[in-house]
């Protein structure tokens, strides 16, 4: 048996936006509705995880994990600029408390993509009042995060921010192959991250970082095999010309998030499309268990050892054995990394339950639970109750 590390945390993980519902004051929600986007459908009810929440967590709790990671929406809790609804703050906190009561390690998100639509409309990350402005919703967050929560994301994926921000479009959730980041978002959302840090260290024993796309990429070859030239394997951390840039920065943060679901290969002309004859999953992606791996050495070494926590890694199918074996691979290479003396925290697979995948709408199916559309009644999937006894065992 592969055994991982006493007291790691078997997670999954979701985004408010993405299963909650109804996140009416959000800019996705004005997005959705603008007509004319790549947005395929709105995200409407979603899963209504807003209402249904508790039975979420008790789920993954019976099924055997002792984590989720989850995130708490902006533009709930300050729903209009300057005014701060205490229900909300409320609403999450009860979250947290509800992880608490079923064994279940909290792992909260302070941003994932969405913001409130004011946020946008005076001006987005471009503002140059952006930072304080989230280190100030972090100080709003901070009662739901003060006791209780061991790790929080302050920002998910600020290199596919920056990115989306860069494309003709904000609401344009390409996930690959846009080579065009915002690298003033960039410079924003980093210094929101250091400024939410410092507000986050008033609550002694938790721990902070960002999380990161780490997609891995690899150099196009030629029939011989050898490294076509010009190809390039270098976009280790795309969205930055300085390819590293997300990871050098973060030296000192508490962890680092690695997200990983595929590769791409990078030919002369940049990224290639994937080769008619390999595996593909809902998302176009290659089938490409060892993302995981390969994200969390890169983070591992470009960080300069920051511990890392695997916060996203899934595919979406509607092959659940697929889903399965996918899984198998990336914790076999996770184990590895660990057995190389790598800091790996835990796995948060994404995601718990089927969900929105932004502009590509409810069809790719990640989640380990599925859900019905009109009755909003859950069912495990085959998948769920495997990597449940994958962390009853702490191995597998
Ligand atoms: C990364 C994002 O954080 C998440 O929102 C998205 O659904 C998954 N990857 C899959 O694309």
């Amino acid at each position: 048996m592969l055994e991982f590390p006493a007291g790691f945390l078997w997670g999954a993980a979701t985004a408010a936006h993405q299963i909650e519902g109804n996140n009416i004051n959000s800019n996705w929600w004005v997005h959705e509705h603008t007509p004319g986007t790549s947005i395929v459908e709105p995200s409407g009810d979603a899963a209504d995880s807003y209402h249904r929440y508790r039975e979420d967590m008790r789920i993954l709790a019976d099924l055997g994990l002792n984590s989720y990671r989850f995130s708490v929406e902006w533009a709930r809790i300050e729903p209009e600029r300057g005014y701060v609804s205490r229900a909300s703050v409320d609403h999450y906190r009860r979250m947290v408390d509800t992880c608490l009561e079923f064994g279940l390690n909290p792992v909260v998100t302070l941003m994932h993509f969405t913001v409130p639509r004011w946020f946008e409309r005076d001006g987005f990350w471009r503002a140059p009042d952006a930072a304080d402005l989230f280190a100030r919703y972090t100080e709003l967050a901070l009662p739901i995060v003060s006791s209780g929560v061991d790790y929080v994301c302050t920002i998910n994926e600020p290199n596919i921010a920056a990115m989306l921000a860069g494309g003709e479009d904000a609401a344009n959730l390409v996930a690959f192959g846009l080579p065009n980041p915002d690298l003033q978002v960039a410079d924003a959302l980093l210094a929101s991250h250091r400024r939410s840090r410092e507000v986050l260290s008033a609550v002694s024993g938790l721990k902070s970082g960002w999380t990161v796309a780490t997609q891995a990429f690899a150099p196009t070859t030629l029939p011989d095999g050898s490294i076509e030239p010009g190809a390039s394997d270098a976009l280790v951390n795309y969205g930055h010309p300085r390819d590293d840039w997300y990871l050098e920065n973060i030296a000192g943060d508490d962890f680092v998030g690695v997200q990983a679901y595929t590769r791409t290969f990078i030919g002369p002309k940049g990224p290639v499309p994937v080769s008619p004859d390999v595996e593909t999953t809902l998302t176009g992606w290659e089938f490409f268990p060892p993302a995981a791996e390969l994200g969390i050495r890169a983070a591992w070494e470009l960080s300069d050892r920051v511990p890392v926590m695997v916060t996203e890694n899934g595919i979406a199918t509607a092959d659940d054995s697929r889903r399965i074996a996918y899984t198998r691979g990336a914790l076999e290479g996770i184990h590895s990394a660990i057995a190389d003396g790598i800091d790996v925290l835990g796995y948060q697979h994404w995601s718990a339950l089927d969900n929105y995948e932004w502009a590509s709408g409810f069809a790719p199916t990640f989640g380990l639970i599925a859900w019905d559309r009109e009755t909003f009644a859950r069912t495990p999937k085959p998948s769920a109750e495997w990597y449940g006894a994958v962390a009853r065992a702490n191995g597998l």
